[in-house]
């Protein structure tokens, strides 16, 4: 059946993330029949006032309590399907879960995700539910998940992997010196805490440019003055999973090749059969270049190559070319119905903001590569990124563990702060 809700719904599946959609659908209900848009006008012309006494602004109103409450009721309704979901997860059969039915996409979840606890948080600072005109939106739904997620996965915690460019600094910019991430990432290495940058950023076994990009947060270990073992914990894992390093006691970088650990069956790829695959995505990108009318060098390098523009491209144009070497990449290796992870060779073609790359591999492997290096399970481990659409690069790390999304550095500050106070008030109640 190809009816027009089908196409616009695949037209439009780049852009969109279908739990949240699902989410936000569910809260418009009691937005719209609930929320007033503003104090009842009485007869005379005056208006009821129904705000807190002139001595106590922030308390709420009965009707934004009432609002609350409807609000909260959702989110633990959505716990429930979440939490039966994962039960038949367990059983194999995720496919029959309500949720499964109402959210075709769902993947898995690797914690209980304690969402009405997150809301009524979230709720509290922002006020989600005092909004008249402004129902609860993709981001404010976005965050309640993060919140829930960490509320979630602290006690267990084991690994962090965070992307770089967007979630750790500004795209193509360094980390840096005096950022207040430095003190957060610290701190989870001092909880024994092993912590990654699992980023695109490709320069093959070339530890002085990660060390260059990353020089503001080495410094800060050597300023902090982290023991050997505390350092030990940190990798940086460039070309989504192809380039793995370490630190070392002197805080310098140290590549590790992939004999010295076992994961790389996972990347068991000849390079004759890289460069096939790189010949396709280069004759794509060059056709997208030629399509669109693009002024852009393709750049090839041994694992990826590029789209590099030398004009601001639009969101669209870029999500085209991502979008374009996905598809000529599937059908070259098999079946278009399939997922970039799923073929022989697994890729990764993704609009980075500014410039679409098609690089072998995949931040999914990536992960898993640092799990079985610190032997962090799925529930214990947490990624965190900026690219969670279809044409983004953080998204497969969905299927190896949980993950937090954010839109920029300054967000993962907040969400490392709130991790923190967390793990805080776990401490003092178990010491
Ligand atoms: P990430 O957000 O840390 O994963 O970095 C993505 C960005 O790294 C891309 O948008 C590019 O600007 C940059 N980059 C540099 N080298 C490469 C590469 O070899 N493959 C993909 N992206 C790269
Ligand atoms: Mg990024």
């Amino acid at each position: 059946m190809t009816s027009q809700y089908r196409v616009n719904y695949h037209l439009r599946a780049h852009k969109r993330d279908n739990l949240i959609e699902f989410i936000k659908g569910m809260l418009l209900t009691p937005f719209v029949l609930h929320s007033q848009p503003a104090p009842a006008q009485l007869p005379d012309g005056t208006r009821e006032t129904i705000s807190s006494s002139a001595d106590d602004d922030s308390r709420s109103s009965p009707e934004e309590e009432a609002n609350a409450e409807r609000y909260a009721g959702i989110f633990s309704n959505i716990e429930s399907l979440i939490n039966e979901h994962r039960e038949l997860t367990q059983h194999g059969i995720p496919s029959y879960s309500r949720l499964a039915r109402l959210v075709p996409s769902i993947g898995t979840f690797f914690t209980a995700l304690p969402l009405e606890r997150a809301f009524r948080h979230i709720n509290e600072r922002n006020k989600i539910s005092a909004r008249k005109y402004v129902p609860p939106s993709f981001n404010d739904i976005r965050r309640i998940l993060n919140s829930a997620q960490m509320m979630a996965i602290a006690e267990e915690l084991q690994l962090v992997t965070f992307d770089g460019d967007m979630t750790l600094y500004a795209d193509g910019q360094n980390f840096e010196p005096d950022s207040e991430l430095t003190g957060l990432l610290i701190g989870l290495l001092q909880r024994h805490v092993s912590v990654a940058i699992v980023t695109a950023a490709g320069y093959g076994a070339d530890a002085a440019r990660y060390e260059q990009r990353l020089a503001g947060l080495l410094r800060g270990f050597a300023a902090a003055k982290l023991s050997a073992a505390e350092v030990g914990r940190f990798y940086v894992l460039g070309g989504e999973c192809n380039f793995l390093f370490r630190c070392r006691a002197d805080y310098r970088l140290e590549f590790l090749d992939d004999s010295q650990y076992k994961s790389s069956a996972l990347r068991s790829w000849t390079d004759e059969q890289v460069q096939q695959l790189l010949d396709v995505a280069e004759a794509d990108l060059t056709d997208c270049v030629q399509r669109m009318g693009i002024q852009a060098r393709i750049l090839r390098k041994p694992r990826a190559v590029g789209l590099v523009p030398s004009e601001t491209l639009t969101r669209e144009q870029l999500d085209e070319c991502a979008l374009s070497s996905q598809v000529a990449l599937l059908k070259f290796q098999g079946s278009p119905k399939s997922q970039p992870c799923d073929v022989p060779i697994p890729f990764c073609a993704f609009n980075g903001g500014a410039d679409c790359w098609v690089d072998i591999g995949n931040k999914l492997i990536g992960v898993r590569i640092l799990q079985e290096l610190v032997a962090s399970p799925p529930a214990a481990t947490l990624h965190v990124g900026d690219q969670f659409l279809s044409t983004g690069n953080d998204i497969s790390t969905r299927a190896a563990c949980c993950t937090c999304w954010i839109v920029n550095p300054d967000e993962t500050r907040s969400m490392l702060t709130e991790l923190e106070a967390i793990l805080d008030q776990k401490q003092e109640h178990s010491g």
